[in-house]
């Protein structure tokens, strides 16, 4: 019978509990412990794993470091990590010091300085710390991949992709009093990218990022922060003491990158102002397009009519990757979160390799602080090489 995985989640708030709904859905797994800084949300993510009808795990919390015992008391095979974004890292590193696979929300570090101690650790210690980057293991993108790596784009020349998505009304600031959230802090603090990890992780694997390419250069531009006063202005009224705050942040953040090998990249941040969702995914190769938004593909060797888009839909049925070729558990599961973390509890059974690691995490999280320092210097700057070299001999390994 396959080894039962033993788990912790540290950090039980609004991902963390979605997150642990879908490990309950899961086969083979012990919750053994949840932690929150909030003892009581930890309490509240204990009782949902007993109406379950699976084992009550140990509670810890009420202090910022709590986690520290949940690890040392604990010692689970590996840890969810969907806490604040100040606190990844310092866990994920003692975690992989103990031996205990982290898999960390994203972004998985705010600092090149953390992501390269991230990056040492995970070397020495040889412990495997994977990205819960969901995105990444979407349908379309899991199909898409499949098609790169078919070669049906010919070589791989420019992406764009964005995070839009309106967070202000939701997430950053309570909907209806207006009250700002931990992650408001980091719009008065700081002005870049804050949130890539969703746009530009699926990315990675289809430009061969680590794998035979990595990033050169980021260049960042931004925009004022028109619409985050005038949200606050017509929703709350002009007395509301968000207007009196100064925001850094402006409404659209524009990141151009480039790599080694010629391609070249653009990540829009677009997460204050009033819009419908999208990620605005778009690979362009020497043989063909793909424009998610649009929902239209052009391939010169394959489509029926010269330049002329077609729809993508049949496509993403034909080469519909094998992860999403499986039944979910329950029908709201959403199939990316589900298929990222049985990818991650598999790795962690096994003792084997995770399917994004801390190189991908590495270089998607970079992109927050660099894009704030190339925004402020008003030029590009250099992007770190965090795999020392390895990214010229490194296989495709995601998703294969
Ligand atoms: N992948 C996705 O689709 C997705 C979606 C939403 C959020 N997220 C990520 O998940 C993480 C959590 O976001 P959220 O929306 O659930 O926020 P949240 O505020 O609802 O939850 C965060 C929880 O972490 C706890 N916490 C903070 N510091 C802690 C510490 N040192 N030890 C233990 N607990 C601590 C807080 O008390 C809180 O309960 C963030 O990194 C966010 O970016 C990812």
């Amino acid at each position: 019978m396959a080894r039962i995985v033993r788990i912790g989640i540290i950090g039980t708030g609004k991902r963390g509990l979605k997150l642990l709904n879908y490990i309950l859905l899961t086969e083979g797994v012990e919750m053994v412990a949840v932690c929150d800084t909030d003892f009581t949300a930890a309490e509240k993510a204990a009782g949902i794993c007993a109406e379950s009808g699976r084992k009550i795990p140990a509670v810890y919390g009420g202090k910022k470091d709590s986690w520290k015992e949940l690890l040392r008391k604990e010692n689970p095979d590996a840890v969810i990590i969907t806490t604040t974004w100040d606190s990844h890292a310092a866990i994920a590193i003692e975690a992989m010091k103990m031996g205990i696979y982290p898999g960390v929300d994203v972004p998985a570090a705010l600092s090149v300085d953390d992501l390269w101690q991230m990056v040492g650790t995970s070397e020495e210690t040889g412990v495997p710390f994977m990205m819960l980057e969901n995105w990444s293991f979407r349908r379309d993108n899991l199909a898409l991949l499949n098609m790169v790596r078919l070669g049906m784009f010919g070589k791989i020349v420019h992406c764009h992709c964005a995070h839009s998505h309106n967070c202000i009304d939701h997430w950053f600031f309570d909907s209806t009093t207006g009250e700002p959230q931990w992650q408001a802090e980091y719009l008065m603090k700081y002005n870049r990218a804050q949130y890539p990890t969703h746009a530009v992780g699926p990315v990675l694997s289809w430009m061969d990022i680590n794998r035979g390419d990595i990033f050169t250069e980021i260049y960042t531009v931004t925009s004022a922060p028109s619409g985050i006063y005038e949200y606050f202005s017509k929703k709350f009224g002009e007395d509301h003491p968000n207007l009196k705050v100064k925001y850094r942040q402006g409404d659209i953040v524009t990141s151009i990158l480039t790599t080694r090998m010629g391609k070249t990249l653009v990540i829009n941040n677009d997460l204050q102002l009033p819009r419908p969702y999208s990620n605005r995914w778009l690979l362009q190769g020497t043989r063909g397009v793909y424009d998610e938004e649009k929902g239209s593909i052009y391939l010169a060797d394959h489509s029926p009519a010269y330049q002329k888009w077609e729809p993508w839909q049949p496509y993403e049925e034909k080469f519909n990757h094998r992860w999403w070729q499986t039944e979910f558990p329950l029908t709201a599961v959403r199939g990316a979160d589900f298929i990222m973390l049985d990818r991650f509890l598999d790795a962690v059974r096994t003792k084997g390799r995770v399917p994004l690691d801390i190189y991908d995490a590495a270089v998607m999280s970079a992109i927050v602080e660099l894009s704030g320092i190339s925004a402020e210097k008003k030029m590009p700057v250099p992007f770190p090489d965090f795999t020392n070299g390895k990214w010229k001999s490194s296989k495709p390994y995601f998703a294969l």
